[in-house]
């Protein structure tokens, strides 16, 4: 990675952390137990990667980060939500999280549901404080984000993910699971951040598509790194995919064709990347980075 995008990534997801610092009640708020557990989650060491594709999109756009800040905070606590719930007994079984025990590790079952509700709760009150732009009312913020964790999105590919468990599913199946349960959140990421710079029409096209084709690209990495890393460079179990016989680009097409696809998806993010012009710039560098990451 580049020193200045390092910096690029660095800077920003301070922004970002302090930005949810500010929105959230203090860890001493009562009852202090639930308040712990969400800033536990929240604050464990995540990439921060949707935020920051969030304010990347949004100066694609010829915005600023100040005003995608709102939008990137409230989807990184959808975010968060989905991980802590995702590593529940009842669905993946997993210990390890942003190289942390898991909230329930920590804070019992009960506290994790909770947490996990309260910060895809919270993540609509800091949508809504979105500041509004000619093209976009809040309720468009507000909206975007519930569809896109909703039952047609991230819920749905939880749920396709969870049914597909040990069953031999198509390659078609797969993609529906990947774009739901991944590439919808990081799509709307990048659509909130190109919103709150008041994209036109033409540019919330070339963002989306960029995002469904990145989100894509993530969650086939996410696949492969789970497969061939360890558990300390990760942050989370590795090898968890193959001992719950789940459904991952590796198992149904193979190593090769895993990293051919994820090549093909980033190809044609940069190509919707190009149209949006010279301020994409951190864009098609994040995209790059996407690709290549190690953790
Ligand atoms: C993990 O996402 C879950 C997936 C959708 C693959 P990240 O790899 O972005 O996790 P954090 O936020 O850095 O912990
Ligand atoms: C999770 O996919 C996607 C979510 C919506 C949380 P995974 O189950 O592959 O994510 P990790 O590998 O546990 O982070
Ligand atoms: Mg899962
Ligand atoms: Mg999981
Ligand atoms: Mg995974």
């Amino acid at each position: 990675m580049s020193s200045s995008l390092k910096e690029y990534i660095k800077r920003n997801s301070e922004r970002v952390d302090r930005a949810l610092d500010r929105f959230l009640p203090s860890a001493s708020t009562k009852p202090s137990a639930i308040h712990r557990a969400m800033r536990y989650s929240l604050f464990a060491g995540g990439k921060r990667l949707r935020p920051i594709l969030a304010i990347a999109a949004a100066e694609a756009c010829g915005g600023r980060a100040s005003r995608a800040l709102a939008v990137a905070s409230a989807v990184e606590c959808i975010h968060t939500y989905s991980l802590i719930h995702d590593d529940l007994p009842c669905m993946d079984d997993d210990d390890f999280r942003r190289g942390k025990p898991t909230s329930h590790k920590v804070f019992g079952e009960g506290m994790a549901v909770l947490a996990g509700d309260a910060l895809l709760t919270i993540a609509f009150e800091i949508a809504a404080a979105s500041r509004p732009t000619s093209r976009y009312a809040q309720a468009d913020f507000v909206r975007e984000l519930a569809r896109a964790s909703g039952s047609l999105f991230l819920v749905a590919g939880q749920a396709a993910d969870l049914e597909g468990e040990g069953k031999k599913i198509s390659h078609a199946q797969l993609r529906f699971i990947h774009e739901r349960k991944t590439s919808a959140l990081l799509t709307c990421a990048m659509r909130l951040g190109a919103m709150s710079a008041n994209a036109a029409p033409a540019q919330l096209h070339a963002v989306t598509q960029a995002g469904h084709n990145l989100g894509m690209a993530f969650q086939v990495i996410d696949d492969i790194l789970d497969a061939t890393k360890t558990t300390e460079e990760l942050g989370k179990t590795a090898g968890k995919d193959e001992k719950f016989h789940k459904a991952t680009y590796p198992s149904i097409l193979g190593m090769k064709r895993a990293r051919e696809e994820a090549n093909r998806f980033t190809l044609a993010a940069h190509r919707a990347i190009r149209s949006l012009g010279a301020c994409a710039f951190r864009l098609k560098q994040l995209s790059d980075y996407l690709l290549i990451r190690q953790c």
